[in-house]
């Protein structure tokens, strides 16, 4: 069965039609090839399929494209401006916080998020820890990570866009 869905990604209106059985996380990638949402273990575990759903990280691959009818998404795609990377990924980039970078998409998620409702000085290290415990990263041991997501919140701070 055929289920018309609307969607905002990443700012834009769409009009979707998907299988009743089918996930976000395909709906995303196979439809609309937003291919910065990763296909991993697709039970949950991995967070490499993680998109913002009306602000807050989710699983795309746990959840019905049915079920996010009405949704506001936004996926890695979005957080660019034109050709212009956001200050998260400038602070991945500077503080490499990334190998493989398979892991990289949902881990930006996950902090753009969570740097985008902090308030007060610098976040520390065991919030970030706690808040990024879903996405798994097998090649850098987090630390550098957590020290980009502390740079991006500097930056944000200190006036760049966000
Ligand atoms: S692919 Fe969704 S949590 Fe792993
Ligand atoms: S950078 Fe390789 S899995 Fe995260």
């Amino acid at each position: 069965m055929k289920i018309t869905v609307h969607y905002t990604i990443n700012s834009k209106a769409c009009d979707l039609e998907v299988d009743a059985g089918e996930t976000l996380l395909e709906a995303l990638r196979n439809r609309l090839k937003l291919t910065s949402v990763h296909r991993s273990c697709e039970e949950g575990e991995c967070g490499a399929c993680t998109v913002l759903l009306n602000g807050e990280p989710v699983n795309s691959c746990l959840m019905l494209a049915a079920a996010a009818d009405g949704a506001d998404i936004l996926t890695t795609e979005g957080l660019m401006r034109g050709d212009q990377r956001h200050p998260i990924m400038d602070a991945f980039v500077d503080l490499h916080g990334m190998q493989c970078g398979f892991c990289t998409p949902g881990l930006l998620m996950t902090g753009y998020s969570l740097v985008r409702k902090a308030n007060g000085g610098d976040l520390d290290e065991a919030t970030i820890r706690q808040s990024i415990e879903g996405n798994l990263c097998r090649c850098t041991g987090y630390m550098n990570i957590v020290k980009a997501i502390q740079e991006a919140k500097r930056r944000k701070d200190a006036g760049d866009w966000w």
